[in-house]
């Protein structure tokens, strides 16, 4: 994630909620407008100790990131987001969030699988994110989506008591959409 992204919510899995491949769920993936920002603001808060603020979201919807919102089609609830920046053969990934009472249930995955598909479908051959290096819940979902730690970038989280976090940077490679694979075999 960019210094902006900072995660740092290590927590146990609530193992009494249905996992996604249990109990499937209707959900919805859109994109997301300046409308969804109250509604993004609260989970932002709650999710990190340094949260983005309604600026930096306005900024990226202003400069045509790659941003959505995914909500419970039936209760319309928000269930979490993300933001991602495209650039020449690579899609960064600066912001992915789950509202804290929703997590466990591959929400997170289902992000990652569409941000995979539209990173693919503009090109990318890589997806990279950076997070914190204390953000052992996010590093182990992202080592089990099958990103690869390539590096580490020293100081670059604001962390408590004016001190700095080292930023793992992790990457994926993106496969390209099935009909250019097969162009590719003609
Ligand atoms: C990190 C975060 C996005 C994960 O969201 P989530 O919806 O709970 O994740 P999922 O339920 O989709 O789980 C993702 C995968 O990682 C695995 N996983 C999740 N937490 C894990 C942990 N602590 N240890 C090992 N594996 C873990 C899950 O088993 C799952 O794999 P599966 O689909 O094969 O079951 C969420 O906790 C969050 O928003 N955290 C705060 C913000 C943040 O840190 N974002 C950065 C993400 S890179």
């Amino acid at each position: 994630m960019s210094a902006l992204w900072s995660g740092n919510r290590d927590r146990d899995r609530d193992d009494d909620r249905p996992n996604d491949r249990t109990a499937p769920r209707q959900r919805l993936l859109r994109e997301m407008t300046v409308a969804d920002l109250d509604e993004v603001m609260t989970v932002e808060v709650i999710a990190y100790p340094f949260p983005w603020t309604r600026g930096n979201f306005i900024d990226s919807l202003a400069a045509g990131y790659a941003a959505r919102v995914l909500h419970d089609a039936v209760s319309g609830e928000l269930i979490g987001y993300f933001v991602a920046m495209a650039g020449v053969d690579e899609m960064h990934l600066l912001n992915i969030t789950v509202a804290p009472a929703e997590e466990g249930r591959g929400h997170a995955r289902f992000m990652f699988d569409a941000l995979i598909v539209l990173s693919a479908q503009q090109g990318a051959h890589d997806l990279w994110l950076e997070v914190r290096e204390s953000n052992a819940r996010a590093r182990a979902a992202d080592l089990h989506f099958g990103f690869t730690q390539v590096g580490t970038r020293k100081g670059y989280y604001p962390a408590s008591f004016g001190r700095r976090e080292h930023a793992v940077v992790m990457s994926l490679k993106i496969a390209p959409p099935a009909a250019e694979a097969n162009d590719a075999l003609e």
